[in-house]
């Protein structure tokens, strides 16, 4: 088996994903890339990768399939041998007010946010527990912290996973892995782009840094919480918001 760590990002080929896989491929790591649709992106995400002299692959997969994910985890297991770093990043927003609301909205987001980092959790963290090691980083959100107007989908959402997040580090601890959730604050990428700009001014004015946040910073933090250096860290959800949430 090669020393070489191997870390599989959900939805890694675009915004904080994919800024996740190019810090860990820049740290020495093997990164899959999974992705649900967009193969151009994915590849373009690979060959920067390659270009930086990293390692990677791309696996097409959407996370609410059990059937889609248990074939990301042999195709890794086939070409690398090992998993030893999960970043459930895979995330939507289906934004309307609650009475507008309708069960499919709320139903794809939680599939996404929510249900996706179980079923990728259930199926990967048993080959970390074979390997008595392991990193898992959930990227929750502030909005599963303060809820939003509009989100009643997404907070709920990201509630659950900053519970989840919670359950899993205390189960999982005994084989020496750790669980942990970042809660990025506004972040500029194309899930935030989107937003109205009298919206986007009215975050702004409530951030204390005065700005809004780089992907790569959020990326920075997951690099730190699946080094070494963070391995008495678990259970905690650590926000990266410029001070929104204090
Ligand atoms: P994005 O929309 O650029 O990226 C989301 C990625 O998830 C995309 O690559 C998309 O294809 C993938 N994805 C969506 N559904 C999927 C599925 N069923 N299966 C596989 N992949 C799927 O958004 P961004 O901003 O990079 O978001 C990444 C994560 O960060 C999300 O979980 C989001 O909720 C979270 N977040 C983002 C914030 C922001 O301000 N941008 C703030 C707080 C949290």
């Amino acid at each position: 088996m090669s020393d070489k760590q191997v870390a599989i990002v959900t939805g890694g080929s675009r915004g904080i994903g994919r800024a996740i896989s190019l810090e860990l491929a820049n740290s020495g790591r093997r990164v899959a890339i999974v992705y649900k649709s967009n193969k151009e992106k994915a590849f373009g995400t690979l060959k920067e990768i390659e270009n930086l002299g990293g390692e990677g692959d791309i696996f097409q997969a959407d996370v609410t399939k059990w059937k889609d994910i248990e074939e990301v985890v042999k195709g890794v297991l086939t070409k690398w041998g090992r998993i030893d770093i999960l970043i459930n990043n895979a995330g939507i927003t289906r934004d309307k007010l609650l009475l507008k609301m309708d069960e499919e909205d709320w139903d794809e987001v939680l599939d996404t946010d929510l249900k996706g980092a179980f079923i990728c959790t259930r199926l990967i963290a048993r080959h970390m527990i074979k390997n008595k090691d392991g990193r898992i980083v959930n990227i929750a959100s502030v909005i599963g912290e303060i809820g939003n107007i509009g989100q009643s989908n997404y907070s709920a959402a990201k509630a659950g996973l900053i519970g989840f997040t919670k359950a899993c580090a205390r189960e999982l601890s005994r084989w020496n892995i750790t669980v942990n959730a970042v809660a990025p604050g506004y972040i500029d990428t194309e899930m935030t782009r989107v937003l109205d700009e009298d919206v986007k001014k009215e975050y702004l004015s409530r951030i204390p840094l005065g700005r809004f946040g780089k992907a790569e910073e959020v990326a920075k933090l997951v690099l730190f919480l699946v080094s070494e250096d963070a391995s008495y860290i678990t259970g905690q959800v650590i926000n990266i918001d410029g001070g929104l949430v204090m």
